[in-house]
């Protein structure tokens, strides 16, 4: 009996100090992230860098706490903290157990139970590792049992913990048509905080993402840089916090400004995706992991074929009528586009949408402009061999339209001050289940009407100010958390009927770009400016998280003064569209801007699904260079871009990246408007992959002038 209990005691002894010693390995090709249970059952992250070849023979002991609970001995910003239904604000959280799912060959996911030994109170928190991709994505599930709703105060995604004698942050911030601005700064002692309060058009000034370099900024080529982003279509927030002995301390989530969340007894709150990748040989590789993840994993059909577009916006702003546009249509078969784009501007009918004053809201054809409905215009663009893509901004509303007459309670604002404004319109109470039903039906109504409507631009035009939901009551402050869901909600709902349409996904320019909203659209307005000097800088931001093939770039008369082959070059780096009346063409901007199309058509394969490698970068220097190459290295496009060259300024050689050393190369120049040649010494040369990336390229023969791009096709010989 004795020996029994003796025997019992040290089971369980041994299982004890097993689950308290546990380690937990999460690895990609090149990353691991080592979990180990402490002692006192407290989550830590033991190891994140560089895959350890024998992870599993490491014997980590220490490390920080992999989520920050608040209210106990931790005073550094909390992932976590909640008041318990007794008012207690404390949380501590302690390993339960955690199971590894291979969901495909590539990726696991890991899910680690924690709980608090004292309140009801669960976490699940979830790490996607994607193997080839070199990607992390991490979300939890927080739930509890107490008697009645407890108080959500702070709810990050994620956490992650660097020890570096220096940390650079990278940032992307901007305005309307100056949108995703590179800053790099070092971080100090104390906070950090990259966030949006907007609600809506959240990205405006801030983007979700930012770089992370240790020790000293990375380049394109070298250095320790974390890349992060998250996958929330709302407010979010990243705090960098640095402690007493320099430790870095990152939060990533949803923004809890405002926001305290009453979670019900056994309701789930799910935190969104928090998604990064590390890489040791610079920004570039690192953008190269995010977009391979992305084609694969977060863009809806990201490795599928996108349509060339000739959008009417910059052409003819809501100024048209059905005659005018079916002669627009002849404008996109005439360059070989795949489709017509009608912008804002065809709906309303008591409120006729002429100006930005009135008609949101009242999506029905406006009988005047388009007297035989959207039918006939998609019949026309079928007849003439073209397709019909339609916008729409079904979110939003203007004081001045029958909705808001009809429905003045479907509306946020706040029920005792005056209306705020922003283009003159307002946001729809989405979290009100009618309005869900409004703006799905208004989609999909149009669309089951509708057969042949090939593509959809959806807009949204305000942030939030001055709100308040009608349909919340009491829980305002959740407000910003479930305009969000909702707009998933509708969206899910649109997708389970309309999978695959081509949807882009606009906010009065770059104001919603992030992979919460791209599982749910094909490609991304990045900004109203598409002056090409302007569009270098940002696309070259968004090129630093975002696919080629979700970068929508057009062609348009922004500038007055760039030729329309430096405006068809930048767009060509991203995905090719025209917003430009093409009968204002002359004969040679039409023949260039056809060859242009077809020569895109040949190429973006490799621009969209390709390596990019930006080579030269316009914050550095006065030109931009950059590359995408295919996967088996036989074939890449290589972009140039002059921007304000000096009188006789020397420029080096190009060096190019990712060929193959010992495959040899024909470099073409593409793209030349008619009747001009190559000046490239190297024009039809072939060369070995060593040689081009050793020696390189001179860009920079002949006379350099501002604002002029070459486009070189690379293919192996
Ligand atoms: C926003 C978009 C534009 C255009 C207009 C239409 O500003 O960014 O591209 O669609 O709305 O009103």
């Amino acid at each position: 009996m004795k020996k029994i209990v003796v025997l019992l005691l040290l089971c369980s002894y041994i299982s004890s100090y097993a689950q308290r010693n546990k380690q937990i390995i999460i690895q990609t090709q090149s990353t691991s992230l080592v979990l180990t249970v402490a002692k006192n059952g407290r989550l830590l992250q033991s190891y994140f860098g560089k895959r350890l070849q024998s992870a599993q023979d490491s014997l980590f002991t220490g490390g920080q706490e992999m989520f920050i609970t608040a209210g106990m001995e931790t005073a550094l910003e909390p992932a976590f903290r909640t008041v318990h239904t007794d008012g207690n604000p404390s949380l501590v959280l302690e390993y339960v157990s955690h199971e590894t799912k291979l969901t495909d060959n590539n990726v696991t996911e890991t899910i680690i139970n924690l709980k608090d030994p004292v309140y009801p109170v669960t976490v699940a928190l979830h790490i996607a590792a994607y193997s080839r991709e070199n990607v992390l994505k991490t979300w939890s599930d927080i739930k509890h049992t107490e008697k009645s709703a407890i108080q959500l105060t702070d709810y990050a995604s994620g956490m992650l913990h660097f020890k570096s004698e220096h940390y650079w942050l990278t940032q992307f911030h901007g305005d309307w048509a100056k949108e995703m601005g590179m800053e790099e700064s070092e971080l100090t002692h104390g906070i950090k905080v990259l966030d949006s309060k907007l609600g809506a058009r959240a990205n405006m000034y801030q983007s979700p993402v930012f770089f992370l370099s240790l020790d000293k900024p990375s380049t394109e080529t070298a250095g320790d840089v974390m890349a992060g982003t998250l996958a929330w279509t709302g407010n979010f927030k990243f705090a960098f916090e640095i402690d007493q002995r320099d430790w870095l301390h990152i939060s990533a989530g949803m923004n809890s400004y405002a926001s305290n969340y009453s979670l019900a007894p056994n309701e789930t709150f799910i935190t969104p995706a928090f998604i990064y990748t590390l890489s040791s040989n610079g920004k570039g590789e690192a953008s190269r992991n995010l977009h391979r993840w992305a084609r694969n994993y977060g863009v809806l059909d990201g490795t599928k074929p996108r349509l060339t577009l000739l959008n009417n916006w910059e052409a003819t702003r809501m100024d048209f009528d059905e005659k005018q546009l079916v002669t627009l249509f002849d404008g996109a078969v005439k360059i070989g586009v795949d489709l017509f784009l009608l912008d804002d501007g065809w709906f309303g009918n008591n409120f006729p949408r002429n100006d930005d004053k009135t008609g949101l809201g009242d999506w029905q054809e406006n009988a005047k402009k388009l007297p035989h409905g959207l039918e006939y215009l998609v019949q026309q663009a079928k007849e003439k061999g073209t397709q019909f893509g339609i916008w729409v901004e079904p979110e939003m509303v203007n004081p001045k339209s029958d909705l808001y007459k009809q429905h003045p309670d479907w509306i946020l604002k706040l029920p005792n001050r005056e209306e705020n404004y922003q283009r003159n319109q307002l946001i729809l109470d989405l979290t009100n289940p009618q309005v869900q039903d409004f703006v799905y039906n208004t989609v999909v109504g149009m669309l089951d009407k509708n057969p042949g409507i090939a593509y959809i631009k959806w807009d949204c035009n305000r942030t939030m100010s001055n709100t308040y939901s009608p349909f919340l009551k009491d829980k305002q402050s959740h407000l910003f958390i479930e305009y969000t869901r909702s707009l998933y909600k509708v969206l899910d709902k649109i997708r389970a009927k309309y999978p695959h349409l081509p949807v882009m996904l606009c906010s009065g320019g770059g104001g919603r770009t992030d992979y919460g909203a791209l599982k749910y659209f094909t490609e991304f307005w990045p900004s109203d400016n598409t002056d090409g000097l302007e569009r270098i800088f940002i696309q070259w931001g968004y090129s630093y998280f975002f696919p080629a093939n979700t970068i929508a770039a057009h062609v348009t008369n922004w500038s007055k003064v760039q030729s329309l082959k430096f405006r068809t070059d930048v767009a060509m780096m991203g995905k090719l569209g025209y917003d430009i009346k093409v009968d204002g063409f002359t004969e040679k901007e039409v023949q260039f801007t056809k060859q242009a199309v077809a020569t895109y058509k040949r190429l973006s394969n490799v621009i969209w699904q390709g390596d990019l490698y930006r080579i030269i970068s316009p914050y550095e220097e006065n030109r931009a260079v950059l590359m995408y190459v295919d996967d088996a290295k036989k074939k890449a496009v290589l972009f140039n871009y002059n921007l304000n060259p000096r009188y006789k300024q020397i420029l080096s050689n190009v060096k190019l990246q990712g060929l193959n050393p010992t495959k040899k190369y024909r470099i073409k120049e593409v793209n030349l408007f008619p009747d001009t040649k190559s000046v490239n010494p190297d024009d039809n040369k072939v060369l070995s992959g060593e040689y081009l990336m050793t020696i390189g390229l001179n860009l920079a023969a002949g006379k350099l002038q501002p604002l002029t791009s070459n486009v070189y096709e690379i293919t192996e010989e």
